[in-house]
């Protein structure tokens, strides 16, 4: 209900807006930081479009998440140097580890995949929450992880 009003609140705002849902889209995320699912129904009803178009326009934009965003991130190096070191085996733990694949997220924590890092010389590298990793293995990814999970 608390959500519901204030993505009422939103559209009232934008009333009279020449394609707005962009725009409304854009103030929710600002207002949740990400489209909840119960938004939807309401922003369709009031712009007389279907519950899937305006999915399908959440879906579409990149800028646009559908859920709360992770409160951690793994990006995981997956160019030519880090590769010839191990990386996609370091990777394939951590997405074992979490339970997703690339651009997915579990237990709060997001997977991303990232081209070069710059430490290719000590790979496989990663940035954990911003912060740069070198020479990963298996062993790594479980400290890191179980520091997060
Ligand atoms: Fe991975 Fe450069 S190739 S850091």
């Amino acid at each position: 209900p608390q959500l519901v009003h204030r993505v009422r609140e939103i559209l009232n705002d934008h009333k009279g807006m020449e394609g707005p849902l962009l725009p409304i889209l854009h103030a929710v995320q600002h207002a949740f930081g990400f489209v909840p699912q119960e938004a939807i129904p309401v922003i369709a009803a009031e712009l007389q479009m279907t519950r899937a178009e305006v999915h399908g326009v959440v879906s579409f934009y990149h800028d646009y998440r559908d859920h709360p965003p992770a409160a951690h991130t793994v990006r995981l190096c997956r160019a030519e140097a880090c590769q010839a070191l191990g990386a996609e085996r370091v990777a394939a733990h951590a997405k074992a580890k979490l339970g997703v694949d690339w651009h997915g997220q579990a237990h709060g924590v997001a997977l991303e995949p990232v081209f070069c890092l710059g430490l290719c010389a000590c790979g496989p590298a990663a940035q954990v929450d911003g912060k740069l990793v070198a020479r990963l293995d298996e062993d790594k990814v479980d400290a890191i992880l179980g520091g997060m999970i």
